[in-house]
C-alpha cells in the first residue's frame, strides 16, 4: 500500500495522507448510548492528535491545556482565542475522531447569545464538530439554544473546575444526598436540554451509575467510575507527564521520567563531544 503525501506550502513540508477515513460524527457517538464504550483523550497540538486520533472516538481541546501547557495555576485564565489555536492544530492533526473544543471561563455564562458568539467562532476558526461547557441547570437554556442553532454541545457537571473557585477545591463531589440530588438534577436537565454526550467528572461511583441510567445521551466520566458509557483522561497524566496525578488516573506510561533520561543522555554528549557525530555532517 503506498503512502500519498500533501505539501504544506507554507512550511514545504510533505505529510503523509493516511487511507481515506471518514470521520466519526456527533449523531454517531449520541448513538452509542450503553453500546460500546466511548473513548475520549484529550489532546492540544496537531502532533499529539495525529498520535491519539486512530485510537479515539473523540479528541477533547481541553481547557486543561492552561495548566498542561501554559503553566497556569486554575483553568479560570484560559481564553478563547488560546482555546481556537489549539483547536485549529488538533483538527488539522485529526482525521477520524469528533474534536471537541472547550469554552473557556467567561465566555459562555453571560447569556445564551454570548455563548452563541464564542461557539461560533469556534466552529467557524477551528472546523472543530462541537464545544463543550461546563454546568448544570443554569446552562440548560444556553446548551437548548446552541444545541438548536447547530452547535452540538457536550455537558459537562460533578467537578467543574472552573468552578474552582466557587468549589472551594478539586475534591470528589455527590458524597451528601443532598449534593448528590443537585448533581443528578443537573445531568438530566443538560441532557433534556440537547446535549449529545455528558462529561461526569469526580463523582461518588453510585452516583455516576444512577446519571448513565438516568439520561439518554452517553455520560463520559473522569473519575466517576466504569458505570459511565466511556471514559476520558487529560492525556499528559495517562503518559505520566507529571510526577503527581489525581488518584483516578491511570499512568499507561512514564514519559517524564524517560525525558529526563534522554536530555541527560543529549546533555552528556554535548558536554563531551560525543554529538554530533560523523553520521550527522552535511557533506
Ligand atoms: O479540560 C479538560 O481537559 C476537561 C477534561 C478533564 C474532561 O474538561
Amino acid at each position: 500500500m503506498s503512502t500519498t503525501f500533501t505539501l504544506d506550502t507554507a512550511t514545504s513540508r510533505a505529510h503523509p495522507v493516511p487511507e481515506p477515513v471518514r470521520r466519526l460524527t456527533v449523531p454517531g457517538i449520541a448513538k452509542r448510548k450503553g453500546g460500546e464504550p466511548v473513548v475520549m483523550l484529550t489532546a492540544y497540538t496537531a502532533r499529539m492528535a495525529q498520535l491519539l486520533d486512530k485510537h479515539c472516538d473523540m479528541l477533547l481541546v481541553g481547557d486543561s491545556l492552561g495548566q498542561v501547557i501554559y503553566g497556569l495555576d486554575t483553568t479560570v485564565k484560559v481564553t478563547l482565542d488560546m482555546m481556537i489555536a489549539h483547536g485549529a492544530a488538533v483538527v488539522r492533526g485529526s482525521y477520524r475522531s469528533v474534536v471537541v473544543v472547550d469554552m473557556p471561563f467567561g465566555s459562555y455564562e453571560a447569556s445564551p447569545q454570548q455563548a452563541f458568539e464564542s461557539a461560533a467562532r469556534v466552529m467557524k476558526e477551528t472546523g472543530a464538530a462541537a464545544v463543550k461547557l461546563e454546568g448544570g441547570t443554569a446552562m440548560a437554556e444556553t446548551i437548548s439554544f446552541l444545541s438548536r442553532r447547530g452547535i452540538p454541545v457536550v455537558a459537562h457537571v460533578g467537578l467543574t473546575p472552573q468552578a474552582v473557585n466557587a468549589l472551594g477545591g478539586y475534591g470528589a463531589r455527590g458524597r451528601s444526598e443532598a449534593e448528590a440530588a443537585t448533581i443528578l438534577a443537573d445531568a438530566v436537565a443538560v441532557a433534556e436540554a440537547g446535549a449529545f454526550a455528558l462529561v461526569v467528572e469526580g463523582v461518588v461511583e453510585p452516583l455516576a451509575r444512577q446519571i448513565t441510567e438516568s439520561v439518554r445521551c452517553p455520560t463520559i466520566g473522569i473519575g466517576a467510575s466504569a458505570a459511565c458509557d466511556g471514559q476520558v483522561l487529560v492525556v499528559d497524566d495517562m503518559l505520566g507527564m507529571f510526577e503527581r496525578v489525581p488518584r483516578f488516573v491511570e499512568r499507561f506510561d512514564d514519559l517524564a521520567v524517560r525525558i529526563d533520561a534522554a536530555a541527560g543522555s543529549y546533555a552528556a554528549a554535548v558536554r563531551e563531544r560525543r554529538f554530533p557525530t560523523e553520521k550527522q555532517l552535511y557533506r
